[in-house]
């Protein structure tokens, strides 16, 4: 027992020095001098304490039980009966780590707020913030009397250090009843096996919050997957109606006034009207042609239909050249059992981009090229036409087809290149999940 009234505070150092002293894994020289054994104590308690802590971190332990056994071994160390864990709340008051080790099921300890203030003088507020405790005569008298007045009236002796993780306050630990009386170098193992728990607080603060990093992250990714099949979905939608109102209202104009045109021009027939009315026909069925060439475009039927997307992919090329002469190729290496939304979005970003060249490229040629890349399919649609200025055609308004492909690959998780210069042709390259 220390005689005089002792200020221990930072002294860690100091008490982990004495630590580091004997850690050389030799076994320790049996201790000769009164400092040799603080040494000696100072080293066990670490080690001790680290054990513990690293034993938490293997064993996947649940925490209270964890600091049960951590306050039992820390209590051998510094010969007390109960040890308790004090945690500050954010709004300032301090509660106790479930299981206290030495405590009863029906101790007061359990239901006790205590409301502490960073610049208060109250022992605990001088322990938590500052890490000061005034020790005599085997004990803080002033942490004694903290304790009963905050009802703990079987307190006989304590002592207490602040509790912190880094730069983070947890609170203090706090040992009570020491037969023999509590001593400075008591007060030092405790610092050091308070510095040792925070590693765990730090560890399980990381662990939660990796927990909800990953809730967070499966809520966005559903989150993700919801809006991609809802947009599908709408543009289906819209492709659907589209596609009724050609197929059903102006397909069926068209062939009442074909079949009225029959009529005339049979009526007309040997007249100076009937080449025109020949010239009036093949225009008709032009449009016709082209219409029905369209519904095959915009009907989500017509893409169903198909086997798979390479065939829809080939077609739509096929489309290309025989309506605007562009020399097409492709080199379509697609990947199996691709959801089908991924397949849609693939085949929407492609259509897009082979319009573009048919609308606006004056190109020759256009390649389009897809293969499976780091578990998604990356497509390169190449034309050697006049090129543009991406970072001007991009934001165009009324014209969304880029934007649209850039968003769309992103919203499933993937991106989207657009490569142009004038006179260079243009390379659309984008990459999406294989799966969602
Ligand atoms: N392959 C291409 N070659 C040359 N210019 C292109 C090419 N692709 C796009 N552009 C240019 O970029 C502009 C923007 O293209 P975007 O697809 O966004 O709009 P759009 O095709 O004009 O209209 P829409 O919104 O109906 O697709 C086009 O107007 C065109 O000037
Ligand atoms: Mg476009």
């Amino acid at each position: 027992m220390e005689a005089a009234a002792l200020r221990v505070g930072g002294e860690v150092a100091l008490a982990a020095n004495g630590a580091h002293a004997g850690s050389s894994g030799e076994p320790s020289p049996k201790p000769r001098t009164r400092s040799d054994v603080r040494i000696q104590k100072a080293h066990d308690a670490a080690h001790a304490a680290l054990t513990a802590v690293s034993s938490y971190l293997d064993a996947d332990e649940d925490l209270p039980a964890f600091f049960l056994r951590l306050g039992e071994a820390i209590a051998e160390q510094v010969g007390a009966a109960k040890v308790a864990f004090w945690v500050l709340g954010p709004r300032g008051a301090l509660t106790v780590q479930p299981s206290p080790f030495g405590f009863g099921e029906t101790s007061p300890i359990h239901e006790m707020r205590l409301e502490i203030e960073a610049g208060g003088e109250r022992v605990m507020e001088k322990v938590v913030f500052r890490d000061d405790l005034q020790l005599g005569r085997g004990t803080s008298v002033e942490l004694d009397d903290f304790w009963h007045a905050c009802g703990l009236a079987d307190v006989k002796s304590s002592i207490a250090v602040s509790w912190r993780a880094g730069e983070r306050r947890i609170g203090a630990v706090v040992a009570y009843h020491s037969k023999r009386g509590f001593s400075a170098n008591d007060v030092r193992v405790l610092r050091l096996a308070a510095m040792a728990t925070g590693l765990v607080w730090q560890y399980k603060e990381a662990e939660d919050e990796l927990a909800q990093t990953a809730v967070r992250l499966e809520e966005t990714v559903a989150a993700r997957r919801r809006l991609l099949n809802n947009v599908a979905a709408g543009g289906d939608e819209a492709r659907r109606r589209f596609a009724s109102a050609i197929h059903d209202d102006s397909l069926q104009l068209l062939t009442g006034a074909e079949l009225q045109l029959e009529r005339i021009r049979a009526e007309a027939n040997g007249s100076h009207q009937a080449v025109q009315l020949d010239q009036l026909r093949n225009t008709l069925r032009k449009v016709e042609d082209s219409l029905r060439r369209l519904l095959i475009n915009v009907s989500p039927e017509a893409l169903e239909l198909r086997r798979d997307l390479k065939d829809a992919i080939g077609e739509r090329l096929e489309s290309m050249r025989l309506s605007s002469g562009i020399e097409t190729h492709s080199d379509l290496r697609l990947p199996a059992d691709v959801p089908e939304v991924i397949e849609g979005l693939v085949m929407k970003n492609v259509s897009e981009a082979l319009t573009n060249v048919e609308k606006h490229a004056h190109a020759t040629r256009v390649i389009v090229a897809a293969e499976s890349m780091d578990g998604g399919i990356r497509v390169q649609i190449t034309d050697d036409g006049t090129g543009f200025v991406v970072a001007e055609s991009e934001h165009l308004l009324g014209h969304p087809g880029l934007l649209a492909m850039r968003e769309r690959a992103q919203l499933a998780g993937g991106w989207c290149h657009i490569t142009s210069e004038p006179g260079a042709g243009a390379k659309v390259e984008f990459w999406v999940p294989q799966s969602l």
